[in-house]
């Protein structure tokens, strides 16, 4: 049996607003507010790689919880920016954070990684293969984004978040789901080429192509159904749920899935609208929000089903 122990968020210092982007593109903040919700984002330094604004979640979860982590025995980061593909990420962070024996890898899930790795993280603590297993979230979206594409480069953001997951006497998590509909890959999904992209090399990664229509249609039209099977799965109700936290791509999807499944808004919490989408952070970011605001306490039941690149999708319910 396992359960989170441990949580911490990040974001980087800039704060980039819709003014911004109507220098470079046709656009203004009043589109951009209706549509997506954001008012602001944040853009990693040009020297901040996503191992580093990993460390700083960690080093919050660390300055929130008291938790030790040299002990941490295997280190999981879900990213779609991964500093570069090899080494990966997570044995940057192992290196940068001086943890000695964890076993590491990166996971390509897009908006879906942070709850794919924290299905990981219960299967290898409830198999009793690791002990305390490090789930980091973490982005570094301004590298992958076509600053030229007015579609898409007002949507995203940079952030990271982390959460440990440790042997309990009860379960705290209380049922999973995960799917994806690969013929629908072409509709998000980055391209190859190695390209300067506002200054910025993008590495290998190349930058984010969207069908921002198609993957609106896709999530709002999935999204409610796999949430209810989740709670179905548990043996609970709807209003048994104290959170739902859907991945914040876009605030009028999120008020969709409030809509569909009759579940107020006040109990969605979002990211979207200060830091952008932020892809694996953005369910991490949302959750810290409520968390600060003293609204996520313990014992608390939260739904977190992330959903993007794929299209793939990820959802859990834990006991807080
Ligand atoms: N500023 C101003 N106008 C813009 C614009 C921008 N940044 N981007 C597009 N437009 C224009 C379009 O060209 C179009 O003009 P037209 O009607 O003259 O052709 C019009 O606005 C409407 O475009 P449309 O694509 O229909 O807008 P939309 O309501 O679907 O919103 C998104 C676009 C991208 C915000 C929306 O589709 C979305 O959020 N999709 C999901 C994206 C997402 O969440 N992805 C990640 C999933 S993990």
């Amino acid at each position: 049996m396992s359960k989170i122990t441990g949580f911490g968020t990040y974001a980087p210092e800039k704060i980039v607003d819709n003014q911004y982007f109507e220098e470079l593109i046709d656009t203004n903040d009043e589109w951009i507010v209706t549509r997506t919700g954001i008012k602001t984002r944040r853009m990693a330094a040009a020297d901040q790689l996503t191992s580093d604004m990993s460390v700083k979640a960690v080093e919050e979860l660390v300055s929130r919880s008291g938790k030790d982590i040299k002990d941490v025995d295997f280190i999981v980061v879900c990213t779609t920016s991964p500093d570069q593909t090899m080494p990966n990420t997570a044995s940057r962070v192992q290196d940068k954070m001086g943890i000695e024996n964890a076993g590491c890898i990166d996971i390509y899930a897009a908006c879906a990684g942070f709850v794919y790795g924290l299905q990981i993280a219960h299967g290898y603590v409830n198999s009793g293969i690791y002990k305390k297993v490090l789930v980091i979230g973490a982005e570094a979206l301004s590298r992958i984004t076509d600053y030229a594409d007015r579609t898409s480069c007002i949507l995203f953001g940079d952030g990271a978040g982390a959460a440990i997951v440790e042997p309990s006497e009860e379960e705290h998590f209380l049922s999973f789901n995960s799917g994806t509909d690969g013929d629908l890959g072409h509709d998000l999904y980055l391209t190859r080429e190695n390209t300067i992209i506002n200054g910025l090399d993008s590495r290998p990664n190349g930058k984010i192509i969207q069908n921002g229509k198609a993957v609106f249609k896709w999530a709002v039209r999935s999204i409610p159904i796999k949430v209810r099977e989740l709670v179905a799965k548990a043996g609970l109700e709807l209003e048994d749920i104290d959170f739902i936290v859907p991945h914040s791509a876009n605030l009028r999807i999120l008020e969709s899935i409030s809509k569909d499944l009759n579940y107020p808004m006040s109990k969605v919490p979002e990211s979207v609208s200060d830091f952008g989408n932020t892809s694996s952070a953005s369910i991490p970011l949302a959750i810290s929000k409520e968390i600060r605001n003293g609204n996520i306490k313990s014992g608390m039941t939260v739904l977190m089903i992330g959903f993007g690149g794929g299209l793939t999708f990820a959802g859990t319910i834990v006991k807080w």
